[in-house]
């Protein structure tokens, strides 16, 4: 292990992630775990050199105080205890206003060395990779977002052709994203790639399905069925890889938090065939993964491209799924995308896409009369896609983003721009 290591004991603190990534941004790489970890297994985390109490609003669970175990205090390493600004105001110390010269001190008080960086980090797991899959072979469902493809990108660099990865292409990714993964990871990175053309199926068994949780537990269910039919023409896989990250985890797992948010991943495989798992981007953010895939050679725009529901362009394709609209809603898509990154609007808005609703409205083509498609635009900036504003977009864009639609989709009649903020609107329409 090349990193020193300052883990957080989550004591009901709301803001361990700032604690964390505090430290990290500082070199030292941290980790967040329970208040009730075992001493054993906190004097086992790899590069440790002192942890941090962090106590907080949510220290009381179900009407009992909780406390860590007071052993962890006589293991020898330096610790600092802090409670919640304002929780307990005579219980121990709160963080200061500005926390970085509190966790400076700490920092030096256990000798922790600011060596937490991306290339130590890639290094270190590449060692890990290795070491757990020994001889074994690894399969992963490469959808081309950024996750997958890093852990693809990590994984290639590990063990090479002992990985297989299966791109499912469902017919609802935008326009050129499955040619994108063919193109960078079976030619310029020489992976094992299966590309499977299944466009056809999901869209038969979305045929005449108008409700949208519906079309989502259909394109979900398909999925895994697809994946697990190419799984089992493989022999000898061993090991699943996942591109779970470490909000995923965090989420999903503590013991204090408010709201728990069920994590879903490729899980939901028949119980013959359950894997191991090989996940080494789940001690990572968001950014920290960008900033590894770049390391890793990936593309700018694959690393750096706006988040996209799972259910892809199938829940922009209101109602019924038809080819035809589903066509206007990836080729509207991919001139908005055009139009934003000519302007610079790429790099600033947080998510942007195209809508198609399931009427026609009537106009004139031609010298005759024509019944077509609206194409609605959205544009959203948001911090965690719980609330969003719609970005200001100036007329002459809109102007040229509405000219581009209406010339070169067939079959699009009117474009229109969303001006509702969530709430009391959704970022998606379904
Ligand atoms: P809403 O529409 O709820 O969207 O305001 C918030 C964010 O979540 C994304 N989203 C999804 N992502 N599967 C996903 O993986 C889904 O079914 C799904 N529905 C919405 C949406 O794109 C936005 O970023």
């Amino acid at each position: 292990m090349k990193q020193d290591m300052i883990a957080v004991l989550d004591l009901g603190g709301q803001d361990n992630v700032q604690v964390a990534r505090a430290l990290r941004e500082k070199g030292v790489y941290s980790e967040i775990h329970p208040h009730d970890i075992a001493l054993e297994a906190l004097k086992a985390l790899p590069g440790i050199r002192g942890f941090i109490v962090n106590g907080g609003e949510n220290r009381v669970v179900n009407g009992v105080s909780i406390d860590v175990d007071p052993a962890l205090y006589t293991l020898g390493l330096p610790f600092l205890v802090v409670n919640h600004r304002g929780s307990r105001p005579n219980d121990l110390e709160a963080w200061p206003l500005d926390m970085g010269p509190a966790l400076q001190d700490f920092i030096a008080r256990c000798g922790a060395q600011a060596n937490w960086s991306m290339e130590n980090f890639i290094e270190d797991q590449v060692a890990l990779i290795r070491q757990q899959v020994g001889d074994g072979k690894v399969l992963l469902a490469l959808s081309g977002g950024v996750d997958s493809s890093v852990v693809a990108a990590l994984l290639l660099r590990a063990i090479g052709d002992k990985l297989t990865c299966v791109h499912v292409n469902h017919g609802l990714l935008r326009k050129g994203e499955p040619e994108q993964v063919v193109r960078v990871f079976r030619q310029e990175l020489g992976a094992n790639l299966i590309y499977v053309d299944a466009v056809d199926r999901f869209l038969d068994k979305l045929a005449g399905v108008s409700d949208p949780e519906q079309k989502r537990k259909i394109i979900g269910a398909e999925f895994i069925r697809v994946f697990e039919e190419e799984a089992r023409k493989l022999s000898g896989i061993d090991f699943l890889a996942q591109g779970t990250i470490y909000p995923d985890i965090i989420e999903s797992g503590t013991k204090t938090a408010k709201a728990v948010k069920a994590h879903h991943n490729v899980g939901g495989l028949p119980k013959d065939l359950q894997f191991s798992l090989v996940e080494p981007l789940k001690y990572l953010f968001k950014d920290e993964v960008r900033a590894c895939g770049v390391k890793l050679g990936l593309p700018h725009d694959m690393v750096y491209r706006q988040p996209f529901p799972g259910p892809g362009l199938g829940v922009r394709c209101l109602g019924a799924i038809t080819r035809q609209r589903l066509e206007i809603v990836r080729e509207s898509d991919a001139i908005l995308r055009e139009e934003f990154a000519r302007h610079g609007l790429d790099k600033k808005v947080w998510q942007y896409f195209t809508v198609v609703p399931d009427f026609r409205a009537v106009g004139v083509r031609g010298h005759a009369r024509a019944m077509e498609y609206p194409v609605i635009l959205r544009a959203v900036n948001t911090v965690d896609a719980m609330t969003a504003t719609v970005e200001p977009l100036l007329f002459p864009v809109l102007a040229s983003i509405t000219q581009r639609i209406l010339a070169e989709v067939p079959g699009a009649g009117r474009v229109l721009y969303d001006l509702s903020p969530k709430p009391p609107a959704t970022i998606e329409w379904e």
